[in-house]
C-alpha cells in the first residue's frame, strides 16, 4: 500500500484491483447463500459465469463503488477489513438495482452480454433483484462489528432515495422537452443525486461510519460520493450517446432513440442556438427516434453544446466532491488513494 499522501491517478486501475481482491471473497460468500437459481443469475450478471454457471467472456465492472467503501474506511483511520461487508452489501445493492433497471428501461444489453431478464424472464429477473436486495440488508444486519445497526440505518436512507431517484427519472419521460413543464437542469441533479449518487454515497459513508468515524466525517464522505454519483451519471449519459459501444457494453444512442431525459440533451435544449430549435422539432413528435433520426439529434445536441456543458457539469461536481472532503480529518495516504479515484468518475469510456 502507498504511502504517499498525493496518489498519482495512475495508480487508480491497481488501487481498484486491490479492493476487488480483497471484496471479492465476501461476495462471493455471500452470493453463495442464495437460492441456486439466483446465485446463477447474480453471477451472471456480475460477470462471473454465464448461464448454467459457464464462463463467459465480457466485462466484470470496475467495482468503484466497492473501492469507495474501503477507501473512505483507511481514510478514516480503520483497516479497509472493517468496510469489505459495507461494500458487499452496497456491489449486492448495485447489481439488484441494475438488474431492476434493465427491465424498466427495456434494455437488452448490459457490459456486453444479454441483460439478465432477456436471458432468464422478466419475473425471474425481478426475483433474483429482490433477493439480492434482501440478501444485502441481511449481510449488514448479520454484520459482527459494533456498528451494524448503524450501518443498516444508513444503507435504509439510501435506498428510499434511490427509489425516489428512479421515479423522477420515470416520470421525466412523460414530461414534454420544452415549455413550463419541460425538466430543469436542477431537477436532473436531484434525480441523479439520488438514483446514483445515493449508492456511492452510500459507499463511502458506510465506509466511514464501520471506521467508528465522527458524524461529521461520515458526512463529508457520503456528501463526496454523492456528487461523485452526479458526475458520474452525467457522464454516463454522455457515453449513451458518443462513447463506443465496444467498450460500454451497451447499444449506441439508446437513450435518444427512447426520448430519455438526459443531461446532455436538456442542456442542449436550455441554449437558444439554432441547433437547440431543430433539435427540439425533431424530438418533439414523442415517437422513437429511428437510428438515423438519433444521430441527428446527436449531431445538434452537440452542436448546441451539450456534450461540453455535460462534461463541465461533471467536472463541477467533482470538485464539489473535493471540497466535501476538505478540512475533514482524514488519513493522508488512505485520502491520496480515495482521490486519485475520482477523475475515474469523469475521465472514462465504460
Ligand atoms: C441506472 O440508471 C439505474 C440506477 C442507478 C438506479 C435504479 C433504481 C431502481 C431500479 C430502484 C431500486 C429500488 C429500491 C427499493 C432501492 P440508467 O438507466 O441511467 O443507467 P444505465 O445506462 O446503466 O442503465
Ligand atoms: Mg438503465
Amino acid at each position: 500500500m502507498t504511502t504517499s499522501p498525493v496518489t498519482h491517478r495512475a495508480a487508480a486501475p491497481h488501487i481498484l484491483a486491490r479492493c476487488r481482491d480483497l471484496v471479492r471473497p465476501a461476495l462471493a460468500g455471500a452470493v453463495q447463500r442464495l437460492h441456486p437459481w439466483h446465485a446463477e443469475m447474480a453471477a451472471f450478471s456480475l460477470g462471473w459465469g454465464g448461464v448454467d454457471g459457464s464462463p463467459v467472456p465480457g466485462s466484470q465492472g470496475k467495482g468503484v463503488r466497492q473501492a469507495l467503501a474501503l477507501l473512505s474506511a483507511e481514510a478514516a483511520g480503520a483497516p479497509a477489513e472493517d468496510a469489505v461487508v459495507g461494500a458487499v452489501a452496497v456491489e449486492l445493492i448495485h447489481v439488484f438495482s441494475l438488474l431492476h433497471d434493465d427491465i424498466m428501461d427495456g434494455d437488452e444489453t448490459r457490459r456486453q452480454r444479454a441483460t439478465v431478464w432477456k436471458v432468464y424472464g422478466t419475473g425471474p429477473a425481478i426475483l433474483a433483484g429482490d433477493a439480492l436486495f434482501a440478501l444485502a440488508v441481511q449481510t449488514l444486519a448479520d454484520s459482527p462489528g459494533a456498528h451494524g445497526g448503524a450501518a443498516v440505518r444508513h444503507l435504509a436512507g439510501t435506498l428510499t432515495d434511490l427509489v425516489r431517484g428512479q421515479a423522477e427519472d420515470l416520470l421525466f419521460e412523460t414530461r414534454p422537452w420544452t415549455g413550463p413543464e419541460a425538466v430543469r437542469p436542477h431537477e436532473y441533479r436531484w434525480m441523479a443525486e439520488h438514483k446514483t449518487g445515493a449508492l456511492l454515497g452510500c459507499a463511502t459513508g458506510l465506509g466511514g461510519l464501520l471506521a467508528g468515524a465522527p458524524a461529521a466525517t461520515v458526512d463529508a464522505l457520503a456528501g463526496a460520493g454523492r456528487h461523485l454519483g452526479v458526475a458520474f451519471q452525467a457522464v454516463d449519459d454522455l457515453l449513451g450517446i458518443w462513447g463506443d459501444p465496444e467498450r460500454t457494453g451497451k447499444p449506441v444512442h439508446s437513450d435518444l432513440r427512447r426520448l430519455k431525459k438526459t443531461y446532455p440533451v436538456l442542456a442542449a435544449l436550455a441554449t437558444d442556438d439554432p441547433a437547440a430549435r431543430h433539435l427540439a422539432a425533431l424530438l418533439g413528435s414523442g415517437n422513437p427516434l429511428d437510428a438515423t433520426t438519433a444521430r441527428r439529434a446527436a449531431d445538434l445536441v452537440e452542436e448546441a453544446g451539450g456534450r461540453t456543458a455535460t462534461l463541465a457539469e461533471a467536472h463541477r461536481h467533482l470538485d464539489s466532491a473535493r471540497r466535501s472532503l476538505d478540512g475533514v480529518p482524514l488519513a493522508p495516504a488512505a485520502l491520496g488513494e480515495l482521490l486519485a479515484l475520482f477523475p475515474f468518475f469523469v475521465d472514462r469510456a465504460a
